[in-house]
């Protein structure tokens, strides 16, 4: 299977590039210097270069939440034009197309899981930009799957996990948001489970539409913080002593962010026989590949 990975040096590309190697697959990467999705040139250059294509993944994205805020242009640039640029460009090479996105499009103010149909309404930049790059892709080209996924952390790049480990390193005391709920997510796993439904849209060409992909079970940030540092600690002295749960009020950033963005996965489960395991047997795996016993 020949398959161009987009963002292929972020966090989740790295993943999937990885992985895509270990099923054999031809994976060709492409990322910022060289291809910029917001410039049609460039990302029509990478698909002409990438040869004989079967399937297309996007993993690129303009993901710094609170920088959108003062940064709108670019962050619709990438999230919105880019991906209405790469549908373009898949649908004249009839290629099918499998898109991320995010929690950030709801409002966080339902009080179930969002299923894939529920009404957007992102409540920051980044989600609107998100938003309307999914518009995009549903407008422009048929075959295509959205995966929207949330709280991602991984082996790769800067992520909640990484920055909880190095904190606790240093300080004593955290403090930690514990009043948004949501779902973390291995990218690991998030990169397993698009590598099969990549499998199953050229196997069957059929399933388009938008899905959800997180691990289970809903935390808040400041549970999902006291589990990393936990688990770290069975074998690694840490510093710090305490974790202390505040709100969100007491931690103001640029970019509101949705109160409860957990996503309900059974229609992804159910197409394309997925299972989700735990995001605890995925931070397991990370801290044993960083080296952390636990
Ligand atoms: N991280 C999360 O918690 C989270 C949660 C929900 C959904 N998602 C979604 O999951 C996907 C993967 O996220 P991630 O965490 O892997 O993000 P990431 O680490 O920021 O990776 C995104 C990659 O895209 C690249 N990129 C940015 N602008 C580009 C452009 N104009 N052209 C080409 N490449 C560009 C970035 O390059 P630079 O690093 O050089 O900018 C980076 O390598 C994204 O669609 C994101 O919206 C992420």
């Amino acid at each position: 299977m020949r398959t161009l990975i987009i963002g292929s040096n972020g966090q989740l590309g790295r993943d999937l590039m990885t992985m895509a190697a270990a099923r054999g697959w031809a994976a060709v990467g492409g990322d910022l210097p060289r291809c910029d999705i917001s410039d049609p040139a460039s990302l029509q250059a990478l698909v002409e270069g990438a040869g004989d294509l079967q399937v297309v993944i996007n993993a690129a994205a303009y993901t710094a939440v609170d920088a959108a805020e003062s940064d709108a242009a670019t962050a619709f640039a990438v999230n919105r034009d880019g991906v209405a640029a790469l549908a373009d460009l898949c649908r004249g090479r009839q290629l099918p197309l499998i898109h991320v996105s995010t929690d950030y499009v709801f409002d966080g103010r339902q009080a179930r899981p969002y299923r894939p149909d529920d009404p957007i309404q992102p409540v920051g930049v980044y989600g609107h930009s998100k938003a309307e790059g999914e518009t995009q892709l549903r407008r422009r080209w048929q075959q295509h799957i959205i995966v929207r996924t949330s709280w991602l952390f991984g082996r790769h790049g800067a992520n909640f996990v990484r920055t909880m480990l190095r904190l606790a390193g240093e300080r004593d005391t955290l403090r930690v948001v514990d009043d948004q709920v949501g779902c973390p997510t291995y990218a690991g796993d998030l990169a397993d489970a698009l590598l099969t439904i990549a499998g199953h849209a050229l196997d069957r060409r059929s399933g388009w539409g938008t899905y959800h992909f997180c691990n289970p079970p809903a935390v808040t940030w400041w549970a999902f913080a006291c589990r990393i540092i936990d688990m770290a600690r069975d074998r690694e002295p840490l510093a710090v002593r305490q974790v202390v749960p505040i709100s969100t009020a007491d931690y103001p950033t640029p970019a509101a962010r949705p109160a409860y963005s957990v996503l309900d996965c059974g229609s992804l489960e159910e197409r394309f026989g997925i299972t989700r395991r735990s995001w605890e047997a995925g931070l397991a795996e990370m801290l044993r590949d960083m080296n952390v016993p636990h």
